[in-house]
């Protein structure tokens, strides 16, 4: 329909451009003849009377002329008729003559002087229309003499009313008769775009059913392939939603293979999901790092098997791989390698500790630290994001692997591997805020930062925020188009879609299939920390990190501890810090800082048996975290600003009795999502330490509420269902990057074909 219109439409407007010009100057011809016609009438009357004048005129028989012009104007086109002398005096006229055309007017046309200045006039016919309200009317004045000489003129004033209505009535049949034109041509334009549009939609159709595409239109093959995998993909995909089929690690296989026709993806991430370590004994530890990255990831990677990059940071690490550093994980399932990249303790003090963890941490989080960006950590941060894309590149069989660039610590990898393998389908995830153009302004190579993810085909945040900072980002320090409607970033006809994809864990977790149940868990985290059967316990879990706020914590502890007193010796507040980079001094004096707030309330409100706050800072493996969610009455997550927080979404996964009360930081992206949970301003001391309170007298009923709502949402939105959506996606742009591809090859194919 839209076709026709859009041929149909400009038709019409040629067409009634056309019926307005051809009726203009049709009328004006008519016009002309018949204005001539009238003039010569005149003319005609006026001779065939000029006998019956002559004699009357000479001897001033003023009736007889009457009587003589009376008979000119019985036809009843004339509406009147004058004989006026040569002083323009009125001589005679028809009873009905009309006084406006009085013989002074007309005199002054129809007489010329004879030689300028002698004062004799010589008579002229004369004749002219003029438009009155009541119709048009054509006067002339034609001269009557004889050889004696002039003796005035004859006016004859006709009715033109009848031209009018032939004008009038030619204008109508033109107009008709191009409409009929206009209809016809229309209805034509219509009926051949209809049977072209038909032609090709019952191609598509017969080939998407399975039938053989015609042999005369070998031009439509190669768009047809695509076309019907596409059908293919979005029929798949709407029957699994629409049977409420979860998502989980079978279908997320399925995802890669049926979509992406791949049994394996590499991931590039700095931290290393299994770590080897050497034991006091001189035997090996495989042991779990503290990392939101990796709690997230490394289903993904049991899921679709693959290679995973990353920093072989741990004691063992080199003992247990093969010649290329890689080893298979995890051990006795060994469904992924790690590949390990080593690095030299210069370049983990430039690229990890400084350019990432100095300069980008910081400057991603608004948790007021200084970012320290110095040129010779920038140098190494250059040349680790090269190491590892090489390692990247040296893992791929195809020209069109799919590679996930994970992190901060990786923003010039997804443009070093395009250089290499422009095919690639580079799926890129900043797990950490991407912060306000203002704060990228901060970094001195922030136009290298934006350049070298703008090498990603998808690059996605958390949340909407953060991809609606970064497209302001690229607004301001490149050139670039930005596709506001699309997301997406546009450099050199290559496209990056900007995407939200809120991260999240593996639900149900893996670990509730190991860990004890509630009441044992519970008993076995009280026994560790000698508390009484009747006890309240809080639970924070962190990394010892200053963007987590553990001191705001403490101080909310420690405000609850004083605004109720029944509190005091029943609650304790356990804090499991991981110690985390404490190669930079930020990190050392954070240590030092819990550790004196810990002190000053446990002698504040503590005694010899009862330590309201306990800092257990050392290394955690995910079934003792498991343990101490699962026995918690509350668990508080204060951080200032946090991409995610993957913490407060485990907690709810380790707790299917229903029970237990999350207080979450309103400045954490789980905070959107986790909306049963008391959320809070971690600055201010006085409401977290009130919705602590809460939490810790909240009735059993509404936990379970709260906790089942949060728990139904994170099996929905769990991990697979994020890289599901970030595959599916990736295989669609892969596929419009095909179809127009080979568009553009279209008129050259029909040119073959012709020949
Ligand atoms: C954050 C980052 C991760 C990182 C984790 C632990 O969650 O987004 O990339 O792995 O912190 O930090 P670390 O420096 O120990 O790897």
């Amino acid at each position: 329909m839209r076709i026709g219109l859009r041929f149909v439409l400009p038709l019409l407007a040629v067409l009634a451009l056309l019926a307005w010009g051809a009726s203009v100057v049709l009328n004006d011809t008519l016009r002309r003849w018949f204005e001539r016609d009238m003039s010569m009438r005149a003319e005609l009357a006026v001779n065939g009377a000029r006998q019956g004048l002559l004699a009357p005129w000479r001897n001033d028989a003023r009736q007889k002329i009457a009587t003589v012009l009376a008979g000119i104007a019985r036809d009843e086109r004339v509406m009147g008729v004058a004989a006026c002398d040569c002083e323009l005096g009125l001589v005679a006229s028809s009873p009905e003559y009309p006084s406006t055309f009085d013989c002074q007017a007309v005199g002054r046309n129809t007489r010329k002087p004879e030689v300028r200045g002698s004062g004799g006039w010589r008579w002229v016919s004369w004749a002219e229309v003029f438009r009155l309200p009541g119709g048009s009317v054509h006067v002339s004045a034609t001269p009557v003499g004889d050889e004696a000489g002039p003796l005035g003129f004859v006016v004859l004033v006709q009715d033109m009313s009848d031209a009018d209505r032939r004008e009038s009535m030619t204008r109508q049949y033109t107009f008709a008769a191009f409409a009929l034109l206009a209809a016809a041509a229309s209805l034509l334009t219509f009926l051949v775009a209809r049977l072209s549009w038909k032609d090709w939609t019952t191609e598509i159709r017969r080939f998407l059913r399975g039938g053989k595409s015609r042999a005369s239109r070998p031009e439509f093959q190669p768009v047809l392939s695509d076309v019907r995998e596409l059908v293919a993909q979005i029929t798949t995909e709407a029957q699994a939603d629409g049977r409420g089929n979860a998502w989980n690690a079978l279908r997320l296989r399925q995802t890669l293979k049926h979509y992406l026709h791949r049994e394996r993806v590499i991931i590039v991430a700095n931290r290393q999901p299994y770590i080897h370590e050497f034991a006091p004994d001189g035997s090996i530890r495989v042991s779990h790092p503290a990392s939101g990255l990796v709690t997230a990831l490394e289903p993904v990677m049991r899921a679709c098997s693959g290679v995973w990059i990353a920093h072989g940071n741990g004691s063992a690490d080199s003992t247990v791989v093969d010649q290329s550093g890689r080893v298979r994980v995890p051990p006795g399932e060994e469904s992924f390698v790690i590949r390990r990249v080593w690095l030299t303790p210069e370049e983990e003090a430039g690229y990890y500790y400084g350019f990432a963890n100095e300069g980008l941490w910081p400057l991603c989080h608004i948790a007021h630290t200084r970012p320290n960006f110095r040129s010779a950590d920038w140098a190494y941060y250059q040349s680790v994001n090269q190491k590892f894309s090489d390692a990247a590149c040296a893992e791929v069989d195809i020209d069109d692997p799919i590679i996930l660039v994970q992190d901060y610590h990786f923003a010039l990898a997804p443009r070093m591997i395009r250089e290499r393998l422009p095919r690639a389908t580079i799926l890129s995830f900043w797990h950490i805020p991407w912060p306000h153009s203002e704060r990228v302004a901060i970094c001195p190579w922030q136009k290298e930062l934006l350049q070298g993810m703008l090498g990603s085909s998808i690059l996605g945040f958390h949340t909407q925020l953060h991809c609606n900072n970064f497209l302001d980002a690229v607004d301001r320090f490149l050139e670039a188009r930005i596709d506001r409607e699309q997301h997406a970033v546009v450099q050199r006809g290559r496209i990056t879609l900007v995407r939200p994809y809120p991260i999240s864990i593996e639900c149900p977790s893996r670990w509730l299939k190991q860990v004890a149940p509630v009441a044992e868990c519970r008993a076995s985290v009280f026994a560790e920390l000698h508390l009484a059967p009747d006890a309240l316990l809080g639970v924070g879990v962190d990394r010892m990190d200053y963007t987590k706020g553990i001191e705001e914590r403490l101080l909310a502890v420690e405000q609850l501890l004083e605004r109720s007193p029944h509190l005091l010796g029943r609650f304790t507040f356990a804090q499991l810090a991981e110690p985390s980079r404490t190669a930079i001094e930020r990190y050392r004096e954070l240590n030092v800082a819990v550790e004196r707030l810990t002190d000053r309330i446990n002698s504040r409100f503590g005694n010899q048996t009862y330590k309201p706050v306990v800092l257990l800072r050392e290394h955690h493996e995910p079934l003792t975290v498991f343990r101490y969610y699962r026995a918690a009455d509350v668990c508080y997550v204060s951080s200032l600003h946090d991409g995610m927080n993957l913490v407060a979404k485990e907690f709810i996964s380790a707790r299917d009795d229903d029970r237990g009360v999350l207080v979450l930081s309103r400045f954490t992206g789980a905070a959107r999502e986790l909306t049963e949970a008391l959320i809070v301003n971690p600055y201010d001391i006085e409401e977290a330490s009130s919705a602590l309170a809460t939490a810790l007298s909240m009735s059993a009923q509404e936990q379970e509420e709260r906790m089942r709502s949060m728990r139904l949402y994170l099996t929905e939105f769990n991990i697979y269902r994020w890289a599901g959506r970030m595959l599916v996606d990736a295989a669609r742009l892969r596929l419009r990057d095909r179809v127009s591809s080979r568009l553009v090859d279209y008129p050259k194919l029909a040119e073959v074909t012709q020949e």
